[in-house]
């Protein structure tokens, strides 16, 4: 019997070794080494043109009509995935525990059984815990299957039919295994091989594979990167603790646009959508106050306005405090590095607190100027001008640049009762003032220091 060769890969770089090391040579990683089997080598004579068969080359339009896209019901995952799913589409989706995965993935599934055949195989729970999710839900009478289930060989046995399902969700893929590999569930190879199977299996029998991973302390999907280049979607479910609403981001999408985001409330009966997220996330403003800016932000497609929270205060200690939630730590301090360079506003000794209300996580650059703005509203405790928003990316030098899509910022705006907005001066298409909506006031404005005379 051939001897079986022992390899160490890194699980952040996919770097290969021999000997196990306690830091990856490559990426720098510390403990990412991870032992696997290596895979075995080509028998000698295959390449150079010899052996296999020859392939065949079609041209971009075929006969066949692909499948329509299935709607789920929930609007906001379709939207999400591109405008619904497509069927043999592997989709992973992340995020930390308890922030609603599991609730997600049953209500989805629900939707979709009215009319198909949904499978929910979980590896992680009871069957009588799902019971008990679903009849909170008020899901009970929905025509999911359930089953528990480990063991990748026998799932993979059970969905690979002529007449099988139209989608499946593993809850989670950390805790499945290949009873012919030799290490634990959750490791590297073992993810990367049940993955590859069910995967495989996805693609030939056209259902809608959903993968439910769990996420590292650094907030990356566990196990190899490997995994997220696999499948076709990547989603990531998050939302601040203690917050009840939900963010569905799309960070990789072979059939849609990323960076477009779905909005979830968190109730008592599970995840309720929220078509209308700017009035949520404004809904407990109150005016008139200083460090307050509402930010005409664009998450994906969608125009959303939120607002931006600065409080400055003198420092009581040695090193001032920056604390920033829902925002870049380092896009703050170079807006505050802007601030003392270009406007000789001195906030080095001041502690610096920043908070996006409602704990949306922002990073679009185009928030700096609200970003700015806050912080000179609360250093003069200034309030800004009630019904403005506030958008554009602040450069180096101090100029504020243009942004995209900056008519549906206005006509969010505008729709929410904004009657004035501060924007970017030098913008290379000027078409957007025709499309604005004409009740709102537009400022240009070219230069920070432009920014910084409204609260002098
Ligand atoms: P869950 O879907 O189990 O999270 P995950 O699969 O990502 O680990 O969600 C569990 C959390 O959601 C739990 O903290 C309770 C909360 N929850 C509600 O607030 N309302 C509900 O109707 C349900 C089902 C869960
Ligand atoms: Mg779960």
């Amino acid at each position: 019997m051939a001897k079986t060769q022992v390899q160490f890969i890194c699980s952040k770089c996919n770097s290969i070794y021999s000997k196990w090391t306690g830091q990856c040579e490559n990426c720098g990683d510390w403990n990412s080494l991870h032992e696997e089997i290596a895979e075995k080598s080509l028998p000698k004579g295959l390449s150079g043109g010899k052996g296999g068969h020859l392939i065949n080359f079609v041209g971009l339009v075929g006969k066949s009509k692909p499948k329509p896209r299935l709607q789920s019901g929930i609007e906001e995952l379709d939207r999400v995935c591109g405008g619904g799913l497509v069927s043999g589409a592997a989709i992973l989706v992340g995020g930390d525990p308890g922030i609603g995965k599991s609730t997600l993935l049953l209500q989805t599934c629900s939707h979709i059984a009215k009319n198909y055949t949904c499978l929910y195989i979980t590896g992680e729970e009871a069957i009588d815990q799902i019971r008990i999710r679903a009849a909170r839900l008020g899901l009970e009478k929905s025509a999911v299957k359930l089953a528990t289930a480990t063991n990748v060989i026998d799932i993979a046995r059970t969905l690979d039919t002529e007449k099988g399902a139209d989608l499946v969700v593993i809850d989670s893929i950390q805790t499945m295994y290949n009873e012919h590999i030799d290490s634990s569930p959750g490791t590297v190879t073992q993810v990367r091989a049940c993955s590859q199977e069910l995967i495989r299996i996805a693609k030939r029998r056209g259902f809608i594979l959903f993968l439910v991973g769990h996420v590292t302390k650094e907030g990356a999907i566990a196990g190899p990167r490997i995994l997220e280049h696999m499948v076709d979607t990547v989603l990531y479910f998050e939302g601040e603790r203690g917050h009840h609403f939900r963010v569905l981001r799309a960070v990789k999408n072979r059939y849609g646009p990323t960076d477009e985001i779905g909005v979830f409330e968190m109730v008592s009966v599970g995840l309720r959508e929220i078509p209308n997220p700017s009035a949520m996330f404004l809904a407990e403003r109150r005016g008139n106050v200083s460090g307050s800016c509402v930010f005409a932000g664009l998450e994906g497609t969608r125009p959303m306005l939120v607002e931006i929270q600065a409080l400055v205060t003198p420092s009581s200690l040695g090193t001032a405090r920056r604390t920033v939630v829902g925002w870049d730590n380092s896009r703050l301090s170079m807006i505050i590095a802007v601030l003392e360079a270009r406007c000789k506003i001195i906030i080095g000794n001041y502690d610096i607190y920043l908070n996006v209300a409602g704990g949306l996580r922002i990073s679009e650059p185009a928030a700096d100027a609200a970003v700015a703005t806050a912080i000179m509203s609360s250093i003069k405790d200034i309030p800004v001008p009630a019904n403005t928003v506030v958008f554009g990316e602040i450069g180096l030098s101090g100029e504020i640049r243009s942004v995209t899509q900056i008519d549906q910022r206005i006509k969010e705006a505008s729709k929410m009762g904004f009657t004035e907005a501060w924007l970017p001066k030098n913008v290379s298409h000027k078409d957007y003032e025709k499309k604005a909506p004409s009740n709102v006031k537009l400022k240009k404005i070219g230069h920070i220091e432009t920014l910084v005379k409204q609260f002098l």
